[in-house]
């Protein structure tokens, strides 16, 4: 089949977001518990399983596709699914990027840069060496900052997202905020998400976004962008930077009206919203035949199923929403 993707909403899916590892190198304390099980390494898809997937959803028409993790430069081999994946571009896909915490970044900048990705997300939360080890449990700052210097200088469009934490970083956004710009980043930050059990109180994490937008007006001249990414974020133009800064804020505002997007896993579920638990099997009707007609029903059958959005709130006194973890489905 060759139809375009569309659910009962009329909601066209352009965008898929592919987890290529559950896994990843930190446990930043809002996404991860410091004790993660992960899935066995047998029941991941290949690389080669990843690129028919992928494959089968450019052929219905996904335009842009973002490599997800936990942290997908950690999957061993991922520049080999990269390239892969790169013949698609010019040809029916416009964007191949990813989301990563930079980790790995400064040895793989440059290859990825020759492999025609243009631009990359970079998830980074404080400019404290010592906060950031706290935040990720255990990362190491200075890599990060290498990995993001080695990026700019290979020439990839660089966004920052930061996710907004009370008490950890809110006093520190005017910094990111004057730091992205002044490099030509672009910044977006984001609301946390009950996802998954992460001991830690989301209630005291919870910073809505509205009040750091207030906070930033005082100092900052905050111009809309109008809005045209079909991207969860809102956009403005600081004024005193010439910089975009971005706002995603799933609790405070839904933006799921006009969600172009969904996810799958790297064990090859797809989950059609990343606030939902319902998903879909597509690794056993891809692996039943060799032929893509399962795997397309299967598509179809679940894209049909979309829900009209997610239904996250923020509660001391509830579980979170969904028990699966952020890096289940890379955001
Ligand atoms: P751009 O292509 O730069 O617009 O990136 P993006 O926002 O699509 O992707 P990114 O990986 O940078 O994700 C940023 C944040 O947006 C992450 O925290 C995601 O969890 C969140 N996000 C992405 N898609 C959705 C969505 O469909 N719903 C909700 N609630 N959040 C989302
Ligand atoms: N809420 C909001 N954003 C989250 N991320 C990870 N866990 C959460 C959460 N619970 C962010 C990461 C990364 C992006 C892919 O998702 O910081 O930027
Ligand atoms: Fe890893 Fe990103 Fe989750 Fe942090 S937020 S633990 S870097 S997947």
């Amino acid at each position: 089949p060759t139809a375009r993707l569309v659910d009962r909403f009329g909601r066209a899916i352009t965008y898929l977001r592919v987890s290529v590892t559950d896994r990843c190198d930190f446990r930043c304390t809002y996404c991860m518990a410091e004790d993660m099980t992960f899935v066995p390494r047998k029941e991941l898809l290949s690389l080669e399983e990843i690129d028919r997937l992928a494959s089968a959803f450019i052929a219905r028409g996904v335009r842009k596709l973002r490599l997800t993790g936990g942290e997908p430069l950690v999957r061993r081999n991922i520049l080999w699914l990269i390239e892969a994946l790169s013949r698609h571009l010019g040809d029916g896909l416009e964007e191949l990027t990813l989301t990563t915490n930079g980790s790995q970044l400064y040895r793989y900048a440059d290859a990825l840069a020759g492999l025609g990705i243009k631009r990359i997300n970079v998830s980074l939360d404080t400019l404290d060496a010592a906060k950031f080890r706290v935040l990720t449990r255990w990362g190491d700052f200075s890599q990060v900052m290498r990995g993001i210097d080695a990026a700019a200088r290979a020439g990839l469009k660089i966004k920052i997202n930061t996710v907004a934490l009370r008490d950890m970083n809110e006093d520190e956004i005017e910094d990111l905020l004057r730091w992205t710009h002044g490099r030509g980043f672009d910044l977006t930050l984001i609301e946390t998400m009950p996802l998954g059990e992460i001991e830690a109180d989301r209630t005291d994490q919870y910073l809505p976004l509205s009040l750091v937008r207030a906070r930033l007006s005082q100092h900052f001249t905050l111009g809309d962008i109008p809005d045209k990414t079909g991207g969860p974020a809102r956009y403005v133009r600081v004024a005193e930077t010439g910089g975009r800064l971005g706002f995603i804020t799933p609790m405070s505002h839904n933006f799921c009206e006009a969600c172009n997007r969904v996810r799958v896993t790297c064990t090859g579920t797809l989950y059609m919203c990343l606030g939902q638990d319902d998903a879909a099997d597509l690794r056993t009707p891809m692996r039943a035949s060799g032929s893509d007609a399962q795997l397309h029903t299967a598509i179809d059958e679940a894209i049909a199923r979309k829900p009209k959005g997610h239904d996250f709130i923020i509660d001391r006194d509830s579980a979170p929403a969904l028990s699966r973890h952020m890096s289940a489905t890379g955001g």
